[in-house]
C-alpha cells in the first residue's frame, strides 16, 4: 500500500486534513498525532475498517480499542448511560489525556471492545486529531500507532518506521506533548479504577472522584530478578529490542547498583544507561551510551522523553539498557508503570 505522508502539519485549519477525514469515511486508516502519542485511526462503526487497524499493527484482535470523539453527542451514542461520575471527569479533564470506560450500548461493535460489555472513550485535545475527527463526523477507534510490541510513537518518524506502507495516510504533527498514553479510568466498576496510569494522575482525579483507586493488578507487573529473556518470558508491552533492567530504590543506592552491574557485564554486552539529570554525572565514566530524560522531580518531563529514548537506544545498537527508576508519585506512577512493562528484570535496591 502506498501511504500518503502529510508533512509539516502544524495547524488545525490545514486544508489537507479534509483528505484525512475522507479516507476515514471511506473505511481507510489514518495515523494522526494526539497530545499523548500518535494514534492509528479508523471508523469505529465500520467492522472492515477496524480489521485494517489490527492488520496494520499486527495486533491480536481481542485487545479492545479506545474510541475517539469530538463532541458529547457521540459519547451518548456509544454508551448505555453517561454516569454522574463520568460527567464530573469529562467536565474537568476533556478534551484531554484521559480515557473513560462505561457500559456500552448495542451500537458498539465487538471488534472494537474485544467482546467486552464496556467501551473506552476519549476526546483528544490535540487540535489536529480533534479537527480530523470533527471533519469525519464519526467516532474514530485508534490504538497507539506502533507495531504491536513496540513503544508507542511520540514523533512522526517512529510512525513512519513502523507503519509506512501499512496505512493509507500518516499525518505528521511534531512531537506529542505528554509522550505517555492516556490515563484509562474504568467507571463501569465501583469504586472507579485506574487501569492504566497516565498524565491525569490519581491525585488529579481525587479532586472530582473521592473514591478512585489504582487497579490493584497494576503493581503485580513487577518482576523481581526474573531471568533475562528466557523463552516464553518475553514481555510484548512497550519493548525495545534491547533488554531493559529497571533499578528501583534510593537514587544513590541505585547508582551504586548500576555501576556494579556495568562492571559485571560491561565487557560482554553493549550497555546503555537511562539516567535522570541529577544522577547522570555518576555514570559518565562508565558507558558511552547515556540518555538523560529529565529531572527526578519533574516526571512529566521524563515521561515525554521515555518512549523516544527506548527507540534511540535500539538505534545505538545497545543490547542492555540499565534504567534508573523514579518515585511512583504524580506522573511518576505512569512513568514507572511503562518502565516495568518494558523491563525483563526489576531490581529493588534496598536501603
Ligand atoms: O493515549 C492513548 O490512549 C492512545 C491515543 C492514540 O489516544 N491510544 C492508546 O490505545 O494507547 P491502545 O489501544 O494502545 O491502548 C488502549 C488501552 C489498552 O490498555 C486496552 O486494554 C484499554 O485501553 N481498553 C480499551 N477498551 C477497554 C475496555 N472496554 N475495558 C478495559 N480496558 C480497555
Ligand atoms: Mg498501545
Amino acid at each position: 500500500m502506498e501511504t500518503i505522508i502529510l508533512n509539516n502539519i502544524d495547524k488545525e485549519n490545514d486544508k489537507r486534513l479534509k483528505k484525512a477525514a475522507e479516507i476515514l469515511k471511506a473505511s481507510g486508516t489514518v495515523v494522526f498525532p494526539t497530545e499523548t502519542v500518535y494514534g492509528l485511526g479508523a471508523n469505529a462503526l465500520d467492522e472492515e475498517a477496524i480489521k485494517k487497524i489490527y492488520i496494520a499493527k499486527g495486533r491480536p484482535s481481542d485487545n479492545p480499542l479506545i474510541v475517539h470523539i469530538s463532541n458529547l453527542d457521540q459519547l451518548e451514542d456509544l454508551v448505555e448511560e453517561v454516569t454522574v461520575d463520568a460527567k464530573k471527569v469529562i467536565d474537568k479533564f476533556w478534551p484531554g489525556p484521559i480515557t473513560i470506560i462505561l457500559k456500552k450500548n448495542s451500537s458498539v461493535l465487538d471488534v472494537v471492545t474485544g467482546g467486552l460489555n464496556t467501551v473506552a472513550v476519549r476526546m483528544p485535545a490535540n487540535k489536529i486529531a480533534y479537527k480530523i475527527i470533527e471533519l469525519a463526523n464519526l467516532p474514530i477507534a485508534a490504538p497507539s500507532a506502533n507495531l504491536s510490541g513496540k513503544p508507542s510513537p511520540t514523533v512522526a518518524e517512529h510512525v513512519i518506521t513502523d507503519l509506512d506502507g501499512r496505512v493509507e495516510m500518516i499525518v505528521c504533527g511534531g512531537k506529542t506533548v505528554h509522550g505517555l498514553e492516556s490515563t484509562v479510568l474504568d467507571l463501569s466498576s465501583n469504586p472507579p479504577l485506574i487501569l492504566r496510569p497516565g498524565s491525569v494522575t490519581i491525585e488529579d482525579l481525587k479532586t472530582v472522584l473521592e473514591n478512585v483507586e489504582l487497579d490493584p493488578g497494576l503493581n503485580k507487573e513487577v518482576k523481581e530478578n526474573v531471568k533475562p529473556k528466557s523463552p516464553g518470558m518475553k514481555y510484548t508491552h512497550y519493548s525495545p529490542e534491547a533488554e531493559v533492567v529497571l533499578f528501583e530504590g534510593k537514587s544513590t543506592k541505585v547508582a551504586l547498583a548500576i555501576k556494579e552491574m556495568v562492571k559485571e557485564i560491561g565487557r560482554s554486552k553493549k550497555i546503555g544507561i537511562m539516567a535522570t539529570e541529577e544522577m547522570v554525572n555518576e555514570y559518565f565514566a562508565l558507558a558511552n551510551n547515556i540518555i538523560t530524560l529529565g529531572k527526578r522531580d519533574n516526571p512529566a518531563e521524563i515521561g515525554a522523553e521515555l518512549f523516544k529514548a527506548l527507540r534511540d537506544f535500539d538505534d545505538l545498537g545497545v543490547e542492555i539498557i540499565l534504567v534508573e527508576g523514579i518515585e511512583s508519585t504524580g506522573v511518576g506512577e505512569a512513568v514507572m508503570n511503562r518502565l516495568r512493562k518494558a523491563s525483563s528484570i526489576v531490581r529493588r535496591v534496598e536501603d
